[in-house]
């Protein structure tokens, strides 16, 4: 059987909703798994800094019965003193899987098309599919089901916001992106995931007022104003979006038992207050967790 990727949430989006059940099935199983991926070895290369995805697809590999092996990207002659290709291929006869955390989506695709192995991304600069299959598996729990629930992203339209686009058409959640209009997501993936949601009965939008989108809001969700790789000076990210800000104020507009979510890593008082990232409606730290349970779920299916 040909390898499979998970480089886009697209990749895997017909499994997206059988990902999250097994997922919350894994979870409950924890501590009686029966090293289903014994023998096997993921490479994990990194090309930026990073806690949660380091050390969850590691944790998740070795309660699996694998094993996981982080690599340094500065440290490896990819790209460097080889060709990206030749590194990728050599990579496959070593291993079982590839873990990437990418500047470039370009090269990360690039992987994909060469390796002979599962390529999983951690992160690019266009999308990261493993948090938003952590974010789903969060919602679910959380609220139950998708249908008819809104979310409201807000800040900028960066890869966590376009994994989330992808992920809640495919789900049948209505989404808007709320974001400053030289900020907004990928259009490419905002006109795609608005097809997707066409046909499956939900609503993917876009608004550049949070005290109109946030209303009736089931999910408020953020991420960092400045991403890794992105060089814009703090202050000026500050006056671009600090209406964005989830606070108390925002939050009162949503429904009452409004979830509040959050990738991580968080800068406290920029996008979103200390005190609703502490607060009794805040989830971020069982999201952050999820990423385990959904990452055991992708390494199962792609590597067993
Ligand atoms: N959310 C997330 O991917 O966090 P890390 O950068 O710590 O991996
Ligand atoms: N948008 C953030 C996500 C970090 C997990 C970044 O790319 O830096």
């Amino acid at each position: 059987m040909a390898k499979r990727d998970l480089i886009s949430v697209l990749d895997m989006k017909d499994e997206w909703p059988d990902l999250v059940d097994l997922a919350i099935k894994i979870k409950k199983e924890r501590g009686n798994h029966n090293a289903p991926l014994k023998g096997k070895t993921l490479i994990m290369i990194f090309e930026k800094p990073s806690t949660r995805t380091r050390i969850s697809f590691d944790v998740a590999i070795t309660e699996l019965g694998g094993h996981a092996l982080y690599i340094d990207g500065s440290n490896v002659h990819m790209g460097h003193g080889e060709t990206v290709e030749d590194t990728a291929k050599v990579m496959s006869r070593f291993a079982h899987g590839i873990m990437y955390r990418a500047y470039d989506y370009k090269v990360m695709d690039r992987i994909g098309e060469v390796a002979t192995v599962p390529v999983i991304s951690g992160l690019d600069n266009l999308e990261h599919p493993c948090q938003a299959l952590a974010d789903m598996v969060t919602i679910k729990e959380k609220k139950g089901s998708f249908r008819g629930k809104k979310l409201v992203y807000l800040g900028d339209g960066n890869n966590v916001c376009n994994s989330l686009l992808y992920s809640s058409a495919v789900m049948g959640l209505d989404m808007i992106a709320c974001c400053p209009a030289t900020r907004m997501p990928n259009a490419e993936i905002m006109l795609g995931a608005a097809r997707i949601a066409d046909a499956n009965g939900c609503k993917i939008s876009a608004s550049h007022d949070p005290m109109e989108a946030c209303k009736d809001a089931d999910i408020l969700y953020t991420d960092t104003w400045i991403s890794m790789g992105d060089d814009t000076p703090v202050d000026k990210a500050i006056k671009l979006f600090s209406m964005y800000q989830i606070n108390s104020e925002l939050l009162s507009i949503a429904k009452k038992d409004c979830i509040v979510m959050h990738c991580l890593p968080a800068h406290r008082d920029q996008e979103i207050t200390a005190e609703v990232m502490d607060g009794p409606q805040s989830v971020v730290f069982d999201q952050a967790e999820n990423r385990l349970h959904a990452q055991k779920a992708v390494l199962y299916t792609l590597l067993k």
